[in-house]
């Protein structure tokens, strides 16, 4: 079975290819977090896989509080588990702050895909250029078969871009992302262009926003920073205070 947490679609595309083409199921983070669904049964020789996106150069965190709670029937030494995270550059030392997060279940091999970059909250940070969008999605395509070919050989294998600084990024920034910056209260929306449609409430894997009384857009708290609100509105009508203003919007088509 294959868990999977996704804001603007990259690692939904990620984890539903790699379930196609390994015939496994796909269980949603998301739903599991809705309906409090933390106890899973394996089949014999099921293996498990974890799909995330990288946030902070860690494992976005909402994927760290969902699998400190999961309990699995029927692991055992021989059940084969791996996590691959998609990223716009580098993922740092996630592979090691996600081991540690899955305590009594090991992680036997790990990837990282290089996708169209969302992060657009801190100065000098922007999507993708069209065209390095258009060619980190192609390679993924091929990146993608080959992970599922060595994950159906069950090879144990480490494989990702960490990246330079690696240590200080997750070591002293992403512990810091995580306690301090996942914060929803600097989500604004523009009265002029928000049209009530409904896209942010409808878009937010952490059913988190709700369209108050006056059908406007309000968040409650329990953020994952995804941004699928952001970049998922079809009149930009969101912004996140003013780090966005000026910045591209994405998500997975
Ligand atoms: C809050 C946040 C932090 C991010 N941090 C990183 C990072 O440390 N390294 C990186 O390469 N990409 C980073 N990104 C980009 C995403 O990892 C990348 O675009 C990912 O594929 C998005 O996945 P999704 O479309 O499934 O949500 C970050 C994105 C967000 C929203």
């Amino acid at each position: 079975m294959i868990f999977y947490f996704s804001g603007t679609g990259n690692s939904r595309w990620a984890a539903k290819t790699l379930a196609e083409l390994l015939g496994e199921k796909l269980i949603a983070v998301s739903e599991a977090f809705a309906s409090r669904q933390y106890e899973y049964t394996l089949e014999e020789g099921e293996s498990i896989g974890f799909v995330f996106p990288t946030y902070s150069w860690g494992p976005a965190p909402v994927m760290v509080e969902f699998v400190k709670r999961i309990k699995f029937n029927n692991y055992s030494s021989n059940t084969f588990c791996y996590m691959v995270t998609t990223c716009g550059d580098d993922i740092g030392l996630s592979v090691d702050i996600w081991k540690k997060a899955l305590g009594n279940i090991t992680c036997n091999a790990a990837y990282s895909i290089q996708m169209p970059n969302n992060y657009i909250l801190l100065p000098g940070f922007d999507i993708d250029s069209k065209e390095l969008e258009e060619k980190k999605k192609s390679n993924a395509i091929g990146r993608i078969e080959s992970i599922a070919h060595e994950i159906k050989l069950h090879t144990h294998k480490i494989d990702v871009v960490k990246g330079a600084m690696a240590w200080i990024k997750s070591r002293v920034i992403y512990p810091w992302f995580s306690r301090y910056s996942m914060s929803d209260k600097k989500f604004a929306v523009s009265p002029d262009k928000c049209t009530h449609c409904g896209a942010c409430v409808n878009n937010c894997p952490m059913q988190n926003i709700t369209m108050n009384g006056n059908s406007t857009p309000q968040w409650h708290g329990n953020c994952a920073m995804c941004l699928a609100c952001i970049h998922r509105c079809p009149t930009r009508a969101i912004e996140y205070a003013h780090a966005t203003q000026k910045k591209g919007r994405y998500f997975f088509k």
